[in-house]
């Protein structure tokens, strides 16, 4: 049975993948009421080995959301009060927490036209002698250029954290992001492309001693229980969530594959049409969200959504412009390109179990659009 009306395209429907993990999550989540493993337990240890194998990184440690993730992998880098983190405006805002959660300083930094991912002779303006780390976003599903993210955090001596939260499964160079920098961290909020029922988190290391840190800072800073070094956080994985995510991760590289040909899909029907299509600059994309471009996009918006097709907006307001930034005065017109992405930027639906028929539908109508305007 489908959730939506005939000819209705939503956005995103988490149902059909629901009905791939069913049985084997619900025997599983028996397991976890038989032995009350609430709180990490098997199933999230497991969870953890599984997911580090197929990541090809040497730690991976659970928590309870992709913006715990980033603060845990900030604190657990001693960056804090006083040093400045260079991160993109064109992101979600919970990649500014991770800094701003551990009392450090958000620098914001304007992104690549072609990608929106951050830029980096924008940043090189930003550094100062307080600049301990640099954020990139894999934003969209695409890696950032991390040849250039690493040469240039060599050459200033920086702490690279990944905010892989929408690209689980990307490679660049044939690895996959999360596994270059000091950290990496990953979100599986439900609509991501590996999601949770629920909230939940990853951060990914190589660094032994980080992964060791990491795993007791999320859990009250608890090394012996009631012992508490230093100032801890309750961001353990819950057992629960850890089922789900077992299951799925199974089907992750066909769900990839799949997520692949639904864009190739959207990018042979879109060609020729004055609109933007999305462009796989950095070798690879795992279409987290397809986002085209064009000046008109909230007439776009408005027409497609008469022809019952949902779309998104990711995201209308960049960090420049929040209102909880005003504290730390940045120049709201230096970044026109991240203000480009956030005013024109349209996320056209592209979810596991979308149809041929369906791209094709919003394909036709956006080319109808076109043709009209
Ligand atoms: C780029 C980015 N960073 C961080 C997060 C935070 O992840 P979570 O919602 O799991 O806290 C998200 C997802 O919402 C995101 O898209």
């Amino acid at each position: 049975m489908s959730t939506t009306e005939a000819n209705e395209v939503p956005f995103n429907d988490l149902l059909v993948q629901w009905r791939q993990i069913e049985q084997g999550v619900k025997k599983d989540f028996d397991d976890v009421f038989q032995k009350s493993a609430f709180c990490l337990g098997p199933h999230a240890a497991a969870f953890e080995q599984e997911i580090a194998e197929w990541m090809g990184s040497r730690h991976a440690v659970g928590v309870n959301s992709g913006t715990s993730a980033l603060h845990l992998a900030v604190v657990a880098n001693d960056i804090g009060p006083g040093d400045e983190i260079l991160l993109p405006a064109h992101t979600f805002i919970a990649t500014a927490w991770g800094a701003i959660y551990a009392n450090a300083t958000p620098v914001l930094c304007d992104v690549d036209a072609e990608t929106g991912t951050i830029d980096i002779d924008d940043a090189r303006k930003r550094i100062t002698d307080r600049t301990k780390a640099i954020m990139p976003v894999h934003i969209y599903g695409q890696p950032t250029n991390l040849n250039a993210v690493k040469q240039f955090a060599d050459e200033h001596g920086l702490v690279v954290i990944e905010d892989a939260a929408q690209s689980i499964g990307a490679r660049f160079d044939g690895r996959m992001t999360g596994t270059f920098g000091e950290c990496g961290c990953v979100s599986f909020y439900p609509g991501k492309n590996l999601g949770a029922a629920g909230e939940a988190g990853l951060v990914i290391t190589q660094d032994e001693k980080i992964a060791d840190r990491l795993r007791c800072l999320r859990n009250h800073a608890q090394r012996e229980r009631y012992i508490s070094e230093e100032t801890g956080y309750n961001y353990r994985l819950d057992g629960l969530q850890a089922v789900v995510l077992r299951h799925k991760l199974r089907l992750m590289d066909s769900w990839i594959a799949e997520r692949k040909r639904l864009g190739q899909l959207y990018h042979e029907g879109l060609s020729g049409l004055p609109i933007e299509v999305p462009q796989i600059v950095n070798g690879d994309h795992v279409w987290h969200l397809f986002v085209i471009r064009t000046p008109m996009r909230d007439e776009l918006q408005a027409y497609l959504n008469t022809r019952s097709i949902q779309t998104g907006l990711h995201y209308p307001v960049p960090l420049h412009r929040q209102p909880c930034m005003k504290t730390y005065n940045f120049d709201v017109d230096s970044y026109p390109v991240s203000d480009r992405w956030a005013n024109e930027g349209l996320s056209l639906p592209l979810f596991i179990g979308m149809t041929d028929a369906q791209v094709n539908q919003v394909v036709s109508e956006i080319r109808e659009f076109t043709a009209n305007g």
